[in-house]
């Protein structure tokens, strides 16, 4: 390891030290909304214990959105079948808190430098599960990376599996239907498609290409963490699969953003997260949301009153380490 990289080990270790103490939450502990609503945990996904636990709290979920790290455990790069088995694991913790009639979303990553992995594999294990598959939704980025020698990289994964035989409203994007000529005989009159659509715009379907993703000075970027999702993206999510009051779960809350579209479409939403300071990151957003109507920091950050203490909010360097070396994925 280089002097530099060693610094900068400590340095984040420090920070973390420095942070600890200021999050509400430990492992095992469960943070209950005053105004009744949401529930986070601080505890790992595949602890059965810990989950049925916070659920227990609850009406069970109808809706999970889970986002976890992508081959990585505990901060730990692994192999990819034994990175399956601990996603075997929470998945099956998942099933056993949905109910009856539900559907599993699930973010996952593809390699495309190593066989696209682990996505084939995930999907594999899922097939072996009792989840029905849906629908495998593709994001698109605005911002990709790669070569000149190679598509650019835009595309985020999400899978779409459901139990039972949960409801589904169609969405609808902002972007205006413009192709006409599809024309098709109704009582007797000739119509076009325009005229029979439902709406004027047309639907998400599963190449959904009208949500920007997060950066820094959007107002709903939360600094100190590296792996937020937008909230439309949620929010499409929970209005199309989700009914008002209803519990929704995600086992990977990170920046809370399942738990802010639940704040804002009045469901309950029951979210854990292994890192205490992703925990307190989460309760930080609803509290700021709630008090401000704002859905991040922009370019402040949640921990910027104990920061400005210690003069740190001033060293970018040390505000993103926070969550490089926070992060376990
Ligand atoms: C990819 S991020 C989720 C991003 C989230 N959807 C958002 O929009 O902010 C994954 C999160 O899972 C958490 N995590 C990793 N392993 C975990 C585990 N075993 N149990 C619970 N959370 C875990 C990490 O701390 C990280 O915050």
């Amino acid at each position: 390891m280089s002097v530099e990289i060693s610094n900068r080990l400590e340095k984040d270790e420090k920070l973390r030290r420095m942070l600890l103490p200021h999050c509400r939450l430990k492992a095992g502990d469960i943070w209950s909304d005053p105004a009744g609503q949401h529930l986070i945990g601080c505890g790992d996904a595949a602890d059965l214990d810990f989950v049925k636990k916070i659920h227990s709290k609850a009406p069970s979920p109808t809706l999970a959105i889970q986002d976890p790290p992508y081959n990585l455990v505990f901060g730990k790069k692994l192999p990819v079948s034994e990175f399956i088995e601990w996603c075997r694991k929470w998945i099956l913790i998942c099933h056993s808190v949905l109910a009856k009639n539900s559907a599993l979303y699930i973010w996952l990553g593809a390699d495309q430098n190593n066989h696209f992995q682990p996505l084939p594999q995930f999907m594999s294990m899922m097939s072996e599960t009792d989840f029905t598959s849906r629908s495998f939704i593709t994001m698109r980025n605005q911002r990709g990376y790669g070569t000149q020698q190679n598509w650019m990289a835009t595309r985020q994964e999400l899978l779409y599996y459901t139990m039972g035989k949960p409801k589904f409203k169609v969405c609808y994007t902002a972007i205006p239907k413009v192709l006409k000529g599809y024309y098709k005989e109704i009582a007797g009159q000739i119509t076009e498609n325009i005229e029979r659509s439902k709406s004027p715009n047309i639907r998400a379907g599963n190449v959904w290409i009208d949500i920007q993703q997060v950066f820094y000075r959007m107002e709903e970027n939360v600094n100190g963490c590296y792996a937020q999702k937008p909230i439309k993206s949620i929010e499409r999510i929970v209005e199309s699969s989700s009914s008002a009051g209803e519990t929704v779960t995600d086992f990977f809350a990170h920046s809370g953003t399942t738990l802010v579209a639940c704040e804002k479409l009045g469901r309950r939403c029951v979210t854990i997260d292994l890192d205490p300071i992703f925990a307190e990151i989460c309760i930080r957003r609803l509290e700021r949301f709630r008090a401000t109507g704002k859905t991040g920091w922009q370019l402040g950050h949640p921990f910027e009153k104990e920061l400005r203490k210690t003069n740190q909010i001033s060293d970018n360097i040390q505000l993103t380490s926070v969550n490089r070396r926070s992060s376990v994925t």
